[in-house]
């Protein structure tokens, strides 16, 4: 297995797109039995939480579910359990290396390190308007097919 996941401040809007996205990605690459997708937010605010309506619209209206994601705090044990820890932004990268154990560091890396896109963060869109919430969606669906062709251009050095 493979196990990739996502995470922003909140888990509320951008680390749930990217993680229902990924999901529908990994599911019509045929690649389910392989690739594990999660996602979770570096604070516990919004823990057991359903995604931001605004999330779930924007997703919805591009043809994604995010209805079966709730909201959890990063824990020790990911770091460990998971292959891939990906932070939307610079400041979930830093938060993230803070706590993780020196030995898992190298899997914690930004999400849209994978690609060719010009940008390197999902901002954060809570506080914005509704094209910020359109924006993470575009930003996490071109994120989500680089990181699904890096992972199986790297097969033999992930599986275990
Ligand atoms: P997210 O967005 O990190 O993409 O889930 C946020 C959600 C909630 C808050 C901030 C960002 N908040 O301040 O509650």
């Amino acid at each position: 297995m493979v196990k990739v996941l996502f995470v922003c401040l909140g888990n509320i809007c951008r680390s749930p797109t990217a993680h229902g996205v990924f999901v529908h990605q990994v599911l019509e690459a045929g690649l389910s039995d392989w690739i594990e997708v999660d996602s979770a937010g570096t604070s516990g605010w919004h823990e057991g939480a359903k995604p931001d309506k605004r999330s779930m619209k924007e997703a919805a209206r591009q043809g994604y579910d995010l209805s079966f994601i709730r909201s959890r705090q990063v824990r020790d044990s990911d770091f460990d359990e998971f292959d891939y820890v990906l932070a939307m932004d610079e400041s979930n990268l830093s938060d993230l290396l803070a706590i993780c154990p020196q030995d898992h560091a190298h899997k914690v890396q930004l999400f849209l390190s994978f690609g060719e896109s010009l940008e390197h963060e999902v901002p954060d869109p809570y506080y914005g308007g509704e094209q910020g919430f359109t924006h993470v969606l575009s930003l996490v669906e071109q994120g989500g097919q680089s990181l699904l062709q890096h992972i199986q251009n790297h097969a033999q050095s992930d599986s275990r």
